[in-house]
């Protein structure tokens, strides 16, 4: 019988987060992000792939990056980029989420990019409108571009994320950047440590497979890779720190904490940073351990790809 070269296909309508992805699903967002890394450094860097496609950005919640690169990802792919105000818009005089999603629904987008302060908010449109719906944050479940963009920073250094040991510091409780990450890495290969206090370490971490610790320097020990979180303040709705300082001495990345991980290791945060809290300042900016600011410049390419697999 004749073989059949059948180009694999991204087996879900929507990206709503790491958990509904397959190995398959995520190597070939992986790869084809791959492809856009040099197209984003070269002096013409617009193709025309999604030409006559129509995306809509519909942000509840403050961004820079994931926000701005989303908008530069589309239209970089030469595709009809609009980013809603909601400060301007009638979600200001009452409509719903519902409401909304059925109005853009009837200007016939191709793709919407939603972020939202409620975790299953981007569930809850994508069962509303016809065309892709690709989550960028809801609430304190998932962020899968984050985690996608993260796992191809790492790969771009190392060459693998099978075996690396990584640890993730901060505010687990709060974050869908953690949970992405733990979802992804996970399935990826590697060894997760999670490093919190205790009020910042969510119940269910025992089922999600990582190594769990509240003292940093035990858990960078060893590591790969120190991931840092942002302090997810506007998600805490009573006082979980007693100060900023104390924060700081016990769960701020510095020269010492690092020097448990391994000479080389990278540190990442997904920004944006508070700087002197959750991390060293020049720890932060050191060229030689930070990648911080290859994790932005990767966030673009990963976002076109999805933007790419998921409108087709
Ligand atoms: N990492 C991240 O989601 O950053 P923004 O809030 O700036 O999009």
């Amino acid at each position: 019988m004749a073989k059949t070269n059948k180009a694999i296909k991204i087996s879900k309508k929507h990206l709503l987060g790491i958990q509904d992805l397959s190995i398959n699903d995520i190597n070939l967002i992986l790869n084809e992000a791959k492809n856009f890394i040099s197209l984003n450094k070269s002096k013409n860097k617009k193709i025309d792939i999604l030409r006559g496609k129509t995306q809509i950005n519909l942000f509840f919640e403050p961004s820079t990056r994931t926000q701005s690169s989303f908008e530069l990802a589309g239209k970089r792919l030469g595709a009809d980029v609009m980013s809603m105000n909601i400060t301007n818009s009638a979600i200001k005089k009452g409509e719903t989420l519902i409401d909304t999603a059925m109005t853009l629904n009837a200007m016939h987008p191709d793709i919407i990019v939603v972020r939202h302060q409620d975790s299953g908010a981007s569930n809850l449109l994508s069962q509303k409108v016809n065309c892709a719906v690709l989550n960028a944050g809801d609430g304190r479940r998932e962020h899968p571009t984050q985690a996608l963009l993260d796992a191809l920073t790492i790969i771009n250094r190392r060459n693998k994320i099978q075996g690396l040991k990584i640890a993730i510091c901060g505010d687990i409780l709060h974050s869908r950047v953690a949970r992405s990450n733990i979802y992804l890495l996970n399935m990826l290969g590697a060894e997760v440590n999670v490093v919190a206090p205790s009020n910042l370490m969510p119940n269910e971490i025992d089922r999600l497979g990582v190594n769990t610790f509240s003292d940093m320097k035990e858990g960078l020990k060893d590591c790969d890779i120190v991931m840092m979180l942002r302090l997810q303040n506007e998600r805490m709705e009573s006082s979980f720190l007693s100060s900023n300082r104390e924060y700081y001495e016990y769960y701020g990345l510095t020269p010492d904490k690092l020097s448990n991980a391994k000479d080389d290791a990278l540190i990442m945060h997904p920004g944006p940073m508070n700087r002197g809290i959750e991390i060293d300042t020049k720890l932060a900016d050191d060229i030689n351990k930070s990648v911080i600011k290859e994790q932005v410049e990767l966030g673009v390419a990963v976002r076109m790809a999805c933007l790419k697999i998921f409108c087709e």
